[in-house]
């Protein structure tokens, strides 16, 4: 036999292992509408693969639990701290840090400097905790992410790319003493894990400092948009993801991180800077919502963790076949014609639950519908990206409606193989067969913030 082409493999090997539940379809049936059809109110013994989130779900390496042994848990100036702040220098390019319980806590601090009441933050499309605490902060937060974005079916490769036109309309319209700072994300979450190209940054930055105004980055997944822009932009495929996160961030003023994604560890944020302004403020506001400066709710072991996953998380290895799995999965719905965003995101396949369940009109909640057929089928836990997690218009109270319903499979890191991945994809392409049988919800019980964790909802008849 011809081999045409070598396959990749997980680059690591498996040393301890956690045994998963099966459950049968009453068990699921049971425990879904306990959780009032939201699979954030599953209790995790009920799931058997779980792709609810990237986030604090990945695998630590023997090296990071090596160093949770070596945690300073001094009160102030552990040794832990010092080695984080070394690593976020040596691979973000930031002099000062400022550690967070996780990346809200940074948002939050970040917001309170930067925003006064009355100001616009323009962003590459909202995330959920971001735009909140823009907004509590007195913000309003304005999408100026290009129009390809939107539409699920665009193949632009950098759907997270700022329109400049739509940015000068803005500071046109409300002035730039009204705009603090732009939000750049990089590998836009809520567009489909979808990256920025490093030429959209430049030219952003050059407009930016034509009007005076900062650019902050959301560097949660910056790893992850590193790998995109060397596959996918010209002159990066030489350079190393390391390479080209540090250049990458040294446009931005500053960055804050959920390093529960891209940095390999289960809890822990920071907040980054080159201003030592910007950082004073923060080492202040930390001591009252976090913890003292040198340890910002984190302890000493966390730190060490995170220090030692930022290590890990540039090596290509380690990208290559995180963001591989997602496209081998992401291939094999494209070729069972089951819709999803295009192209296949970084951290996650979204489906486009508009598509999947169209008989469905979107105040009957496709996607939130949808992921809970999914846990139905196979006890798969996806969460819902469309018109639930989208809120209400702080204005006119209605319900906001994006254009993108979407039902989100995230993969944590260096967790599942690929077999977990075949059967993920088989329970879809079930669900997807029998789809014209699925009725819509109604809501139930409806929290104020953040709807979309607590949420309760019924099935309609
Ligand atoms: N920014 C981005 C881009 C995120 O994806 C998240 C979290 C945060 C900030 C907030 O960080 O959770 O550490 O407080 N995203 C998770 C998710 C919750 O499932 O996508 P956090």
């Amino acid at each position: 036999m011809k081999i045409k082409k070598r396959s990749w493999a997980e680059p690591f090997k498996i040393k301890v292992v956690e045994p998963l539940k099966m459950t049968s379809r009453e068990d699921r049936l049971k425990a879904i509408k306990k959780g009032g059809y939201n699979t954030f109110l599953l209790k995790s013994d009920d799931v058997y693969i779980d792709l609810l989130t990237d986030s604090g779900t990945s695998a630590m390496s023997d090296y990071q639990w090596a160093g949770m042994m070596l945690g300073d848990e001094a009160y102030a100036g552990s040794k832990n701290y010092y080695n984080l702040e070394d690593n976020v220098k040596k691979y973000y390019g930031f002099k000062y840090l400022v550690p967070t319980h996780q990346g809200r806590g940074a948002e939050h601090i970040v917001s309170k400097i930067l925003i006064k009441k009355g100001d616009y933050i323009p962003g590459n499309m909202y995330f959920t905790t971001t735009r909140l605490h823009q907004e509590l902060a007195g913000g309003t937060f304005v999408d100026v992410i290009i129009d390809e974005a939107h539409d699920p079916d665009n193949l632009h490769p950098f759907k997270g790319n700022i329109d400049l036109n739509k940015l000068d309309k803005l500071v046109k319209e409300v002035g730039v003493k009204k705009i603090p700072y732009v939000s750049v994300a990089a590998t836009v979450n809520m567009a489909g894990g979808q990256p920025i190209s490093i030429q959209n940054v430049k030219e952003l930055k050059v407009f930016c400092d034509k009007h005076r105004i900062k650019m902050w980055c959301d560097a949660t997944r910056a790893v992850e948009n590193a790998y995109f822009i060397k596959t996918r932009e010209k002159g990066y495929a030489n350079k190393t993801i390391a390479e080209i996160l540090k250049e990458f961030c040294s446009y931005f003023e500053g960055i804050w991180v959920s390093a529960k994604k891209d940095c390999l560890v289960n809890i822990g944020g920071l907040l980054a800077t080159r201003n030592w302004k910007v950082f004073e403020e923060a080492r202040n506001l930390v001591v009252v919502y976090e913890g003292l400066h040198t340890y910002g709710g984190l302890a000493g072991r966390d730190m060490e963790a995170m220090a030692r996953g930022i290590e890990e998380m540039v090596e290509l290895d380690h990208i290559k076949a995180r963001i591989g799995q997602v496209e081998y999965i992401g291939n094999l719905l494209i070729k069972a014609k089951v819709p999803i965003v295009k192209p296949i995101g970084g951290h996650a396949i979204f489906l486009n639950a508009k598509k999947f369940l169209s008989h469905i009109p979107q105040t009957q909640f496709p996607a939130q519908t949808l992921a809970a057929e999914i846990y139905i089928d196979s006890g798969v836990r996806t969460m819902e990206r469309g018109i639930v997690s989208a809120g209400r218009n702080k204005v006119t109270g209605d319900h906001n409606y994006p254009k993108l319903e979407l039902v989100r499979l995230t993969f944590p890191r260096r967790v599942y193989t690929q077999a977990h991945m075949d059967v993920t994809f088989e329970s879809i392409v079930e669900v997807f067969e029998k789809r014209k049988s699925i009725k819509g919800m109604k809501m139930i019980y409806e929290p104020k913030y953040l709807r979309f964790f607590q949420a309760r909802f019924e099935k309609l008849k």
